[in-house]
C-alpha cells in the first residue's frame, strides 16, 4: 500500500476477529519495530512479544484502558527507558511503525497507555532500568472498517 494511503486509512481498532496473523507478518510487524529510529540512536527500547490467550487475558487485567486488547491476536509491550528525556517521542514513533506495517497488511491494531504499572512488571518480569510505556494490540478486525471516518479538524484549524 502507498505510504500516504496507510496513514489515511488506518484506524485503531479494539474489535478482533478469531483468525490467526500468519507468522510473517507477525515478523514484519516486529521488523518495523526495530527498524525505527530512536534519540541519539540509543535503541533503548525492548519488546514483549504476548501471543498466548491467557497472558493476553493478564496484559487486559494489568491495564486501566485497554481491556480490549483480551481479543487481540498478539500484543506487543514497549519498553521504554525512561532515563532518556525523549522515551516517549521513542515509545510513540515504533508503535505508530508497528501499526502502519500491520495495516499494509490489513492487520488492524489499538494501542494503550493505561498500564497498572506494579503488576505488569511482576506479570511480566519487566527489568528494573525499563518502563512499560505503551502496548500495542493487533489482529484482523472483527468487521470491516468501511464507513468508519477519521474524526479530524481542518488543516487549516492546525497549521
Ligand atoms: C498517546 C496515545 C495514547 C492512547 N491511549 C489509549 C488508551 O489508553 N486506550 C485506548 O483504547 N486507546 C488509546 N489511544 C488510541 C486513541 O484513542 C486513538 O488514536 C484516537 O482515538 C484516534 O483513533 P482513530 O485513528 O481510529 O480515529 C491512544 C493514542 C495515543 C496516540
Amino acid at each position: 500500500m502507498d505510504a500516504f494511503e496507510c496513514i489515511k486509512t488506518k484506524l485503531d481498532v479494539r474489535e478482533f476477529s478469531a483468525e490467526d496473523v500468519p507468522v510473517e507478518i507477525r515478523s514484519k510487524v516486529l521488523e518495523a519495530a526495530r527498524l525505527s529510529g530512536t534519540g541519539l540512536n540509543t535503541q533503548h527500547w525492548r519488546f514483549i512479544l504476548v501471543d498466548n490467550k491467557q497472558n493476553l487475558k493478564t496484559l487486559a487485567e494489568d491495564s486501566t484502558s485497554g481491556s480490549w486488547v483480551r481479543g487481540a491476536n498478539f500484543a506487543i509491550i514497549v519498553l521504554t527507558n525512561a532515563e532518556y528525556s525523549f522515551h516517549l517521542i521513542d515509545a510513540g514513533r515504533v508503535a505508530q511503525n508497528m501499526q502502519l506495517a500491520a495495516w499494509n497488511h490489513k492487520v488492524g491494531s489499538g494501542l494503550f497507555t493505561g498500564i497498572r504499572e506494579e503488576k505488569i512488571r511482576s506479570d511480566f518480569e519487566i527489568p528494573n532500568e525499563l518502563s512499560p510505556t505503551i502496548i500495542v494490540g493487533f489482529g484482523y478486525p472483527a468487521r470491516k472498517l468501511t464507513g468508519k471516518r477519521k474524526d479530524r479538524m481542518p488543516l487549516e484549524k492546525l497549521v
